[in-house]
């Protein structure tokens, strides 16, 4: 006899399907407030889904017992904090430690042109800022941490001994004095990344954060080639909103897994407004379609779209006269230029 596969779980398993992102949502809250007691807990906000989501979580179990620290790299994009400030501070009451550390990312990053020297340096100072900032809380002994299933699934190293798939940040890699002081808590662990955006809905998240296209940890330094500046990334700012807000206009931002421009200190001749000759930097669009990061194509973006972000780039922000499109695949290309 043939039987589905929901035949299977339910009948002869017997299981009865109880299992909902709502009925996950009360089952955490209550083993949050369980683990935690009155203890407090820190966690990392960088803006992204899964810590988004996993703060809204957390703050609905225990509420003021819970500080969320936001780390202002000066690599975020146009608005980012700000952005992340309103929501989490203003909106959602949430004890929210705002770092402002633009200045000892730039300082540090000054003058380095090597992308993964660029990306060491960034991932280090990170966790300096961030271990600060968590050590710095008086009393807290919970570290949580937006750890989802999977981020497990790929730091388990294959049964056929291969090393991992990558070495998740988030699983295992926590400096040893954090580790000392604090204990894990990471609600959403077994929850897909799907699931996890039901949850964040759920919760009262805004669609523009469960939706959030992916963005690399080490943010606008690895899409800004040559070694990083304020004025330099200020402009790369510009162009990517330009981009992102015509990609949104077009109706195509969750058609595309990411949409996003990148600074190229390339400097090529051109022909102003007023018809003098121009000598400035070049930005190049990229925009991608892909499953799971692992390879990825280029959209096929409408003409009249790109024309009137390459238009609009150079007619509006000061210092690039050329815009190129990026029509690599991965592979052979990368998503991130560096
Ligand atoms: P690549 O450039 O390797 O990117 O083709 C694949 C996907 O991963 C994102 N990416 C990162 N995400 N930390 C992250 O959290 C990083 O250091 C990082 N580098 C790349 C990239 O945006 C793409 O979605």
């Amino acid at each position: 006899m043939y039987i589905t596969r929901d035949e299977f779980v339910r009948n002869v398993c017997g299981c009865p399907g109880k299992w909902s992102m709502g009925a996950f949502i009360e089952f955490a809250v209550a083993d949050i407030r369980a683990q935690v007691g009155a203890e407090h807990v820190v966690l990392g906000l960088s803006g992204g889904v899964d810590s988004s989501v996993t703060a809204a979580l957390i703050h609905k179990a225990i509420g003021p017992q819970l500080t969320c620290i936001f780390v202002d790299t000066g690599l975020m994009r146009k608005d980012e904090p700000e952005s992340v400030r309103k929501l989490f501070n203003d909106a959602f009451k949430m004890d929210l430690c705002f770092i402002p550390a633009e200045a000892r990312f730039l300082a540090k990053l000054a003058g380095v042109a090597e992308p993964e020297q660029k990306r060491k340096i960034i991932g280090a100072e990170f966790v300096d800022v961030f271990k600060e900032a968590a050590l710095a809380i008086s009393g807290a002994s919970w570290l949580a941490q937006g750890t989802t299933y999977p981020d497990i699934l790929e730091s388990i190293p294959g049964a056929d001994g291969k090393a991992a798939v990558k070495s998740h940040h988030n699983v295992g890699g926590l400096p040893e004095d954090l580790k000392a002081r604090f204990k894990l808590l990471e609600p959403v662990a077994y929850l897909y990344k799907e699931e996890v955006r039901e949850v964040g809905r759920l919760l009262g998240l805004p669609e523009h954060v469960v939706m959030r296209q992916p963005f690399p940890g080490p943010g606008l330094g690895v899409r800004h080639l040559g070694a990083v500046a304020k004025p330099t990334l200020d402009i790369l700012r510009e162009a990517d909103a330009i981009v992102r807000g015509e990609i949104a206009a077009a109706g195509l931002e969750r058609e595309v897994w990411q949409a996003f421009a990148v600074f190229l200190p390339a400097r090529s001749v051109g022909v102003g407004k007023d018809g003098k000759r121009t000598y400035e930097n070049a930005v190049a669009l990229r925009v991608i379609n892909s499953a799971d990061g692992v390879t990825a194509d280029w959209v096929r973006l409408p003409y009249d779209l790109l024309a009137r972000i390459s238009s609009r780039i150079i007619a509006e922000v000061a210092g690039v006269n050329r815009v190129v499109y990026d029509i690599t695949a991965k592979p052979p290309g990368t998503i991130e230029w560096e």
